[in-house]
């Protein structure tokens, strides 16, 4: 009977690691697998083939494109700079990756979410009001206004944003648990999709007229 209680929280503490271990990118098995596009000599692994590790140097592992401001002027008034494993191949396989981000004053990067990533950011220029909402279960909003230096977490697959309050631009970096988190903009998704949603549903999904969903397919289109 003892033994027998044993083995079963033995099986429970296995499958609860087994969880933890899934929750993000499988673990690399090797030190690196810098992607490469071309399958020709390379060895597939998970996301992309890996190029041959003798051929491999430093500037597969960077990156330059993070100097200097970025261009805020866009209907939102924001930008999001990548720095996944379209930007460095040596991030494939390795589970993390980065974004920067400039605001406008009163610049938005309107409520999203990353399937496959959960998101640490830090305020690196002026104050950022930021926000993330949980599953259906209550719907529960937290939200919080960071300052400069200030770091905040955003849970994997749930709806975030962050807009900037401030009156000058502002600037943050966030780490993300994937190399390829990917992004899904609740408003562009829903009604910027590719065919359109037909406004039959979209009119009944947000309770209101067709003519809504018609001027909001206009505009993400
Ligand atoms: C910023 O982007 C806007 C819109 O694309 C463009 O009109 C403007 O010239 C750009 N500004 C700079 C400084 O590149």
């Amino acid at each position: 009977m003892l033994m027998s209680n044993r083995f079963f929280v033995a099986i429970v503490v296995l499958g609860l690691a087994s969880t933890l271990v899934y929750a993000s990118d499988p673990s690399s098995l090797q030190d690196f697998c810098i992607a490469v596009n071309d399958p020709k000599s390379a060895v597939f692994v998970n996301g992309k083939f890996c190029k041959d590790p003798k051929l491999a140097t430093a500037d597969d592992f960077f990156f330059h494109g993070l100097r200097g401001l970025r261009n805020t002027s866009n209907s939102v008034g924001s930008t999001v700079t990548p720095v996944d494993v379209m930007q460095i191949p040596g991030l494939n396989t390795l589970g993390i990756s980065l974004v920067r981000i400039d605001y406008a004053p009163n610049g938005l990067i309107p409520p999203h979410m990353h399937p496959r990533a959960s998101e640490i950011l830090v305020v690196l220029e002026g104050t950022l009001y930021v926000g993330f909402v949980t599953s259906n279960t209550d719907n529960r909003l937290f939200t919080k206004v960071l300052y400069r230096g200030d770091v905040f977490v955003f849970p994997e697959g749930l709806i975030h944003f962050q807009f900037n309050l401030g009156k000058s631009n502002a600037v943050a970096l966030a780490g993300l648990s994937s190399q390829n988190p990917g992004i899904i903009t609740v408003a562009n998704a829903v009604f910027g999709s590719n065919p359109k949603i037909s406004a039959d549903v979209l009119a009944k999904a947000f309770q209101v007229d067709k003519k809504i969903v018609d001027y909001l397919e206009a505009k993400f289109w």
